[in-house]
């Protein structure tokens, strides 16, 4: 009896807080974030500048189709009445015309807030005021809500852990939709302090992992470690958000801003640009807009991260700022996507066997695209070596399914330890206790291998 209603309770937990992510948006959210360039100087000509740039270099066109505002575009107090007003300078046509404008140009537009007294900038946050500014963004139009983290109040007065205060609005969330009929995408800026990755999906559409980027290698480096190993907690029903999109502010190489937007969409973050649109190369347009490597970060069948197989360089599983996890893999309904960073200041050599992937099925040869050159470059059997990859290069292929391996390859498996003859001979098994099974030696290390 005990136990029934244990189980009774824990089913009525699982499906009311399941029920509080609204899945407003299945995918990862791509567009434009005003913090990490502009912090503060933001304004309603900055919000229709940026929304017309978008449209104008294509990259509206290209999937970026929410433009959102981060902190610092309130006053500095709520009204009599409790309500967050715009700025009266910066926003003086108000939220309601600027959401109008933007959404004629075709986008959906985001806005901010925090879970504590202020935001990190010092405006109102929506501790106590939920479902209120819940009622607000959406009245002014908004369609998505960036939640930060400052100012939270005393214990005594939350009692409360992180969850709990995130819970809160999440909560209101609901009760705005169920008033208005609008739910709003909830993005969690949690910072990563509190594994966020094992509950943000029960509130939200994705959640920050770490703290604010930086537009440099370093940063860039120092995210992909710390997400390399949470990337299961990724998949349509909410996804680990790596911070903006920081290429093009000048503090990167091409192939740096190449191994960034890669990490970044292939690993199925959200995708906000926050660089200074003004001033973009068409080098940097041409990584944003590589739509081979977007279909994957977008893909309707198949949400998963790619997740590393081998760490490279670095024993598996270590955790190194500067030296992230180099080889990686993940499914897709477009094929197997392979990500090979090179981390080091040097060209390096890359060279993977194909079934050190999960995803990959043995015995079969595999067609190879290239995502970046944007070509096809042959077929695979076994194994791949790719020479030369620039320092903090990156190179991004599609495995496609090309049939059997050729009649004759060898070793008869790929996976020496997992190829056994009905006999009960382990094939190539130089490495097993001859104590224990009889072994073949004639085929031990004919490795041939084709690229
Ligand atoms: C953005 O880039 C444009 C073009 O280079 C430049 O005129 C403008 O000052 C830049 N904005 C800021 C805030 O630096
Ligand atoms: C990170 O990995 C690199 C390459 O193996 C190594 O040289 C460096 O010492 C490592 N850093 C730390 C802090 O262990
Ligand atoms: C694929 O072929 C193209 C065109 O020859 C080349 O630029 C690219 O480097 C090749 N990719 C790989 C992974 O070898
Ligand atoms: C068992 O299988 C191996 C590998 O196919 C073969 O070389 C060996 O002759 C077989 N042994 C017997 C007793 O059939
Ligand atoms: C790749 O396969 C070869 C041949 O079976 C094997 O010797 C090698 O250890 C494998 N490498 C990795 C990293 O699994």
């Amino acid at each position: 009896m005990r136990s029934y209603s244990i189980l009774a309770v824990a089913a009525f937990y699982a499906t009311s807080t399941r029920a509080l992510n609204n899945g407003a948006a299945r995918l990862p959210v791509l567009g434009y974030n005003t913090w990490n360039f502009y912090q503060c100087n933001i304004d309603e000509d900055l919000m229709i500048t940026t929304a017309n740039l978008m449209k104008d270099l294509g990259l509206q066109d290209a999937g970026y189709n929410y433009v959102n505002i981060d902190d610092c575009y309130s006053e500095k107090d709520r009204d009599a009445n409790g309500f967050i007003v715009e700025d009266k300078v910066r926003f003086k046509r108000g939220m309601k015309w600027l959401n109008d404008e933007i959404h004629a140009l075709g986008f959906k537009t985001g806005i901010y807030s925090d879970a504590g007294w202020q935001t990190c900038a010092g405006y109102p946050g929506s501790y106590q005021n939920e479902v209120r500014d819940g009622l607000t963004f959406t009245e002014w139009g908004f369609d998505y809500l960036k939640y930060d983290n400052c100012a939270i109040p005393y214990d005594r007065i939350t009692r409360e852990g992180v969850i709990g205060r995130f819970r809160r609005m999440a909560e209101a969330l609901v009760e705005v939709e169920k008033q208005t009929g609008k739910a709003l995408v909830f993005s969690l800026c949690e910072w990563g302090w509190n594994q966020v990755w094992l509950w943000g999906a029960d509130f939200g559409h994705s959640w920050r992992t770490t703290g604010d980027i930086d537009p440099n290698w370093k940063s860039i480096a120092k995210i992909i470690d710390f997400n390399s190993f949470i990337t299961a907690a990724t998949d349509f029903h909410g996804r680990n958000d790596l911070d903006m999109l920081q290429l093009g502010n000048g503090h990167m190489s091409f192939e740096e801003s190449k191994s960034h937007f890669t990490a970044w969409a292939l690993m199925r973050s959200p995708l906000l640009i926050g660089t200074n649109l003004s001033a973009i190369t068409p080098e940097t347009l041409s990584i944003l807009k590589n739509e081979e490597i977007l279909a994957i970060n977008q893909d309707p069948v198949v949400g998963k991260s790619i997740s590393p197989f081998r760490w490279g360089i670095n024993p598996d599983w270590t955790s190194n700022k500067t030296h992230p996890a180099q080889y990686w893999s993940g499914p897709s309904s477009h094929g197997v996507v392979f990500m090979l960073l090179n981390t080091l200041d040097e060209p390096a050599t890359l060279s993977f066997n194909l079934t050190e992937s999960p995803w990959i099925r043995a015995g079969r040869q595999y067609a190879i695209r290239d995502l970046w050159a944007h070509t096809d470059n042959g077929t695979a059997i076994r194994q791949i070596t790719l020479d030369n990859v620039p320092p903090h290069g990156v190179v991004a292929l599609l495995l496609k399914d090309d049939g059997d391996e050729p009649e004759g390859t060898y070793p008869e498996c790929a996976k020496w330890w997992q190829c056994t003859d009905r006999n009960g001979t382990i094939i190539g098994g130089h490495l097993v206790d001859p104590q224990l099974k009889p072994v073949d030696l004639r085929l031990v290390d004919q490795a041939n291998v084709v690229f």
